[in-house]
Order: structure tokens, then C-alpha cells, then sequence
């Protein structure tokens, strides 16, 4: 039986900033930004969106409400979380009115988060064949104003639909995957802002790709000529090249135009987005299949996942008859494009106000925000999310 992805749903906030303003603010050369980091946007969530509202603005493109009457599973990845105990996942299962009959939780390694509900949602469908599986990646990138990791924020979710017979991409198996304990990247209860060793973390990701893609090799006997593209997990877009560049002599001239190529594409969204943590692979998967017309059923994709920690993941997905027409190319495009630009001190405002630690007894500026879902405010502790209205 076939299981993967049937319908992916994305979602970042209306606010972003420029990144040649960043760099003339921090004095820095924009260049650097631009080709040195591979970033050219960042999305700036405003005080009304979390990871929960994120997560819902994404799914609500996707889910009809056949959808919702088979969602048994929602799983939530997330490294943005709002609370040290209740799931994320409830509130999005009561916003988005999927079956109650369903189990809803809260999965985390960093970035890989996402990933491993992925293949926990393969191993339930496999299980119970009628199941679809909610599987939602949202997060906040932070690292700080005026640090090196600012260039590498962003804000964003993806929802994704894994069902059998899916309409998308057909998760292959084997899978390889590798686990450390080191300390990369991490964000200890206390902050609210990422701790990292930036160069070191550098060369874990390309390490584990090398590590993973060799186990991979192994296991399954394919080679770089068998995959149309990779996606890598995209901290910043310029990472992924570098990794690729590790493995590409491994191809015919053809070949490596062929990956070098399509990586371009598979870096589009999350040039102009930053990073979103859990859901980067997947806004890269996006990115691949919505601006490459040309990608044909059967076609194999090689996917990376990298969480800080750390866990690293190689696996591939076969991609489906008429996928495209399961994508909502327009829909993102306009997303993306009716975002408006902040100034560096407007950016540099939202990013304290929502670094606040008690946001208790506050109410927000949700007429500012032109997102379905948005958090209104916090009452007695509480989270108050509404939807504005039953059109999206
Ligand atoms: P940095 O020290 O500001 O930058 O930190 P740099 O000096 O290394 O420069 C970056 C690149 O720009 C270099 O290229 C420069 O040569 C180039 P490279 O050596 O990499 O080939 N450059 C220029 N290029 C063109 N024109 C110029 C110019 N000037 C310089 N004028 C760093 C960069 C990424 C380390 C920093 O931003 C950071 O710490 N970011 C956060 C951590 C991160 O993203 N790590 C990635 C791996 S870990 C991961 O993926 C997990 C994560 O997503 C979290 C999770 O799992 O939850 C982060």
C-alpha cells in the first residue's frame, strides 16, 4: 500500500523584511545576506499569530470536511510551543473542527520534528488504512536582534495531509537516520531566543547529509542518477548547496545540471520566508513542485531533515499522477506577494513587543491582521484564538 503526502497546506505572516535593509542596518555588506546566507526576505509574525494560529491559517487551505471526518491523528511538531503541557495540537483539532475521535499531540527535536510525525503518521496509516493523519510543523525562528543568526529568522507553518493512496508524493521506504547528542542549537525553558554555536552547527548538518546519505546508499542500493531533486532542511537556502556540493561529483554532468537546477527552485519559498524550523523541508518540498512544471509521475525525490540536537533523516518520496492538481500554486503565490515590508524599527518593535514572557490579561490587534485565525489576547492565562470569518 502506498502512504505520503495527499495535500500540503502553507502559511507565513503578512509582515516581512528586507534583507539588504537588515544588512545596511547591521553594517553589513549585503552580499553577505543575500549569496553568502542565501536569503533575500524574512516573514515577521506579528503579536496575533503563534505557532497554534500558523499551524491552523496552513491547514485550512487543505482540509475539506471529508478531511476532518477521517483525521484520527493530529500530530503537532513544533519548537515554538506555548505551553510546557497542554499539546498545540488540541487547539488546532477544536479550531479546525476535525473528528473528536481523534488522538492529538505534540512531538519535538528541533527542526526534525516534522518529520518523524511523518513517519509516525506511516506507521498509523499502515496500521489502519482508512486513517488520514494531520501532521503540522510551525515555529518561530529567533535568534535575537543584532546576532549572527538574525539573517536566519522567519516564521511560518505547513500542514500536511498523509493518507493511503496519496495524491502528492508516496514516502519510499527504507529510510536512514543518525542521532547525536551535541550542542548545536538548543533553547533552554527559560528563553525565549536560541542558543547556537553557529559554525559548529554548519558542520553537523553537512556531516550528518554525508552520514545519512551513505546509509541510505547502502540500504537501498540507489544512487544520485535515480532522484529528479533534493530538498534539504533550509536554515538558510545557502546550506543546502553547500551539502549538495558535498555529493554532487557523484553524478554524470547531466545529472548534476539536473539537481543543481532544481535545488534553485526547491530554495525559492524559503529564500523569500526564512527559516520555519519543522516545516523547512517541507516549504522546500513546496517550492520544488509548485514552481517546476515539468516534474513527472514516478519521479523520485530525496529529502534531508536535520534537527538541532541532533537528529538527521534521509528518505524519498515517489511523486504522483496529476499531483499538481492537489497544489495551490496561486493561492501561495499571492500569500507571498501581498505581504506588506516592515521597516528595520517597526521589525525591531514587533520583535519585542512579542518577546514579552507574560502576555496575560492582553488583547491584540487582530483588524491588522488579515489572517483567518489569530490570537485575540490572553485572559486568566488563556489563550484566546478566534476565527474571523468561514471564508478563506
Ligand atoms: P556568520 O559568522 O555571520 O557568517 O554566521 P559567515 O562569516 O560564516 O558568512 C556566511 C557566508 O557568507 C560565508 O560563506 C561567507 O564567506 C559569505 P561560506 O564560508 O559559508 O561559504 N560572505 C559573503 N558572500 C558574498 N559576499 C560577501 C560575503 N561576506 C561573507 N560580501 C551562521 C553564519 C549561519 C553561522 C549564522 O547566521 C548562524 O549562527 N545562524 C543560525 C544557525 C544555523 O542556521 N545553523 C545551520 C545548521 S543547524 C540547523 O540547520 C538547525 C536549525 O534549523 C535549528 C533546529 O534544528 O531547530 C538552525
Amino acid at each position: 500500500m502506498k502512504i505520503g503526502i495527499d495535500k500540503i497546506g502553507f502559511y507565513t505572516p503578512h509582515l516581512y523584511v528586507d534583507m539588504n535593509k537588515l544588512a545596511d542596518a547591521r553594517k553589513v555588506e549585503p552580499e553577505k545576506f543575500i549569496i553568502g546566507i542565501g536569503q533575500e526576505k524574512m516573514s515577521v509574525p506579528p503579536i496575533t499569530q503563534d505557532a497554534v494560529t500558523m499551524a491552523a491559517n496552513a491547514a485550512l487551505e487543505i482540509l475539506e470536511e471529508s478531511d476532518r471526518e477521517k483525521i484520527d491523528y493530529v500530530i503537532f511538531a513544533t519548537e515554538s510551543g506555548i505551553d510546557h503541557s497542554k499539546a498545540a495540537a488540541i487547539y488546532v483539532h477544536r479550531l479546525l473542527g476535525i473528528n473528536p475521535n481523534a488522538r492529538s499531540i505534540e512531538v519535538k527535536e528541533a527542526c526534525y520534528g516534522a518529520t518523524a510525525a511523518i513517519h509516525i503518521a506511516k506507521g498509523h496509516i499502515a496500521l489502519n488504512p482508512e486513517s488520514k493523519v494531520l501532521v503540522l510543523g510551525s515555529d518561530i525562528s529567533r535568534y535575537g536582534l543584532n546576532t549572527s543568526g538574525e539573517v536566519t529568522q522567519g516564521a511560518g507553518a505547513v500542514a500536511i495531509l498523509m493518507s493511503a493512496n496519496p495524491r502528492i508524493i508516496a514516502i519510499e521506504d527504507p529510510s536512514a537516520y543518525h542521532t547525536e547528542d551535541v550542542m548545536d542549537f538548543w533553547r533552554p525553558l527559560y528563553s525565549n531566543v536560541a542558543f547556537v554555536q553557529g559554525k559548529y552547527s554548519v558542520e553537523l548538518y553537512i556531516s550528518f547529509f554525508q552520514n545519512v546519505w551513505e546509509q541510505y546508499k547502502k540500504k537501498t542500493g540507489l544512487e544520485l542518477k535515480d532522484f529528479e531533486s533534493f530538498c534539504f532542511h533550509l536554515p538558510y537556502t545557502r546550506l543546502g548547496l553547500k551539502a549538495l556540493k558535498t555529493v554532487i561529483d557523484e553524478g554524470a554532468e547531466e545529472e548534476q545540471e539536473r539537481l543543481l537546477a532544481n535545488f534553485e527552485l526547491s530554495r525559492s519559498y524559503n529564500k523569500v520566508v526564512g527559516n520555519i524550523y519543522t516545516g523547512s523541508l517541507y516549504l522546500s518540498l513546496l517550492s520544488l513542485l509548485e514552481l517546476n512544471t515539468d516534474i513527472k509521475a514516478g519521479a523520485r525525490i530525496g529529502l534531508f531533515s536535520y534537527g538541532s540536537g541532533a537528529v538527521g533523516e534521509f528518505f524519498s518520496g515517489i511523486v504522483e499522477p496529476d499531483y499538481r492538481d492537489f497544489l495551490y500554486v496561486e493561492r501561495h503565490g499571492k500569500l507571498l506577494s501581498s505581504r506588506r515590508e516592515v521597516c528595520i524599527s517597526e521589525y525591531e518593535e514587533i520583535f519585542q513587543e512579542t518577546s514579552l514572557a507574560d502576555i496575560s490579561g492582553k488583547k491584540f490587534p487582530i483588524e491588522k491582521d488579515p489572517a483567518v485565525i489569530c490570537l485575540a489576547g490572553v485572559k486568566d492565562h488563556m489563550r484566546e484564538y478566534v476565527y474571523k470569518c468561514n471564508e478563506i
